[in-house]
């Protein structure tokens, strides 16, 4: 069936609204109370030692995302790649490795080809993809689905947080498997995940507030993202979005990163966003700010309430997010950095769902 754009006049614009709604039918596949249900063929994360991350563009970047979570929450060493490099280099892998490949599409050529490089290699080869027929899907062992619905526009939004959305049950599941969560613990993350849908709509209220920044950004040269921890692929996704349907030149960065290079091209008409939701690195950024402030940059800041309040002074636009318990501010941030973009590419005139020279699937190398 057609899929039409129900209203809204970007395909982008409708798949940004759909998050509460698909990211609370990726818990309902996958939690039942305080049980994960995700079915993984049988893997057991305690007897798996390593896990190789390896996808393309946004997909990769949910990745990374989770390289954080799987480490932090389950104590398992991650490797991730971009496919492309990947295929190409001959990894060793360590035993008890599983291979584990995202893709919206399914049909990404490096990725798929990144897959056939690792089967017979590793123990086990699982997907994290939106298209169950598709060949990434049919060439794994587990495939686990994440449940976006069909996106349609290019530059890609709710199968970003849908991949997250998953990942973290994956990674939950994986710490519950290694023992480094107890049942309790694991209770208590997946009410912070049951609290998505509900903070993802009161996030998208802030539309109006990125309406009036954009406007701004619209005129900008090049942006800076900068991030910490698990936001600093938040930084790389907001960049990411921003090339990709304004043209605008963006670079995400680690905040921690910036004083080795980036630092050099804040001037008084560069914006630099800095995505810092109260966490335990927050005072880190707070004062990386500081330094682009220190030397005339423009910040935006994107933040809950309370942590812009603390540390707003001086800066040149807030962003007031929802406060959220650490687990989800990744997913809730992506929020943000998809109307940063979208309206940004509007004020610039763009053609939002169809951004030139790139494809919704890269089908070949
Ligand atoms: C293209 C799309 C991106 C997507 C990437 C990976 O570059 O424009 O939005 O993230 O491919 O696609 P996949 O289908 O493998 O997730």
């Amino acid at each position: 069936a057609r899929i039409e754009k129900g209203g809204y006049k970007h395909y982008m614009a409708k798949e940004i609204a759909q998050q509460p709604t698909v990211v609370g039918e990726v818990l309902e596949a996958y939690v039942s109370g305080d049980q994960i249900t995700m079915d993984m063929g049988g893997i057991n994360f305690a007897d798996v030692d390593r896990l190789s991350i390896v996808a393309c563009g946004t997909a990769y970047y949910a990745g990374l995302v989770a390289k954080y979570w799987f480490e932090h929450y389950a104590r398992l060493p991650v490797d991730i790649d971009v496919a492309s490099e990947f295929r190409y280099r001959e990894a060793p892998f360590a035993p008890k490795t599983i291979g584990l490949f995202v893709s919206q599409s399914g049909e990404t050529a490096d990725t798929l080809a990144a897959l056939r490089y690792s089967a017979g290699k590793v123990d086990k080869i699982v997907a994290l993809i939106n298209v169950p027929e598709s060949s990434i899907a049919r060439e794994s062992d587990v495939a686990v689905e994440i449940h976006a619905g069909v996106e349609v526009s290019v530059a890609s939004t709710k199968a970003f947080t849908c991949q997250l959305t998953s990942f973290a049950v994956m990674a939950l599941k994986a710490g519950h498997d290694r023992g480094h969560l107890d049942d309790a613990g694991l209770a208590k993350h997946l009410s912070e995940l049951r609290q998505l849908p509900g903070l993802m709509s009161h996030a998208l209220t802030i539309d109006a507030a990125t309406k009036a920044i954009a406007s701004k950004l619209a005129e900008a040269r090049d942006v800076l993202f900068l991030g910490r921890g698990q936001m600093f692929p938040l930084a790389l996704e907001g960049a990411l979005k921003l090339k990709e349907i304004s043209y605008i030149h963006a670079e995400g960065y680690a905040s921690g990163e910036l004083k080795h290079g980036p630092i050099a091209l804040v001037d008084k008409v560069t914006p630099t966003v800095v995505m810092a939701p109260h966490d335990g690195l927050f005072d880190k950024t707070v004062s990386n700010m500081q330094e682009v402030m220190a030397r005339g940059g423009r910040v935006v800041l994107v933040s809950d309430a309370r942590a812009a309040e603390e540390a707003g002074d001086g800066v040149w636009q807030t962003l007031a997010m929802p406060e959220a318990p650490e687990l989800i501010q990744p997913i809730l941030y992506a929020i943000p950095a998809q109307l940063l973009a979208y309206h940004t590419a509007i004020a610039k005139g763009t053609d939002v769902d169809q951004p030139r020279n790139l494809a919704k699937s890269v089908t070949v190398e």
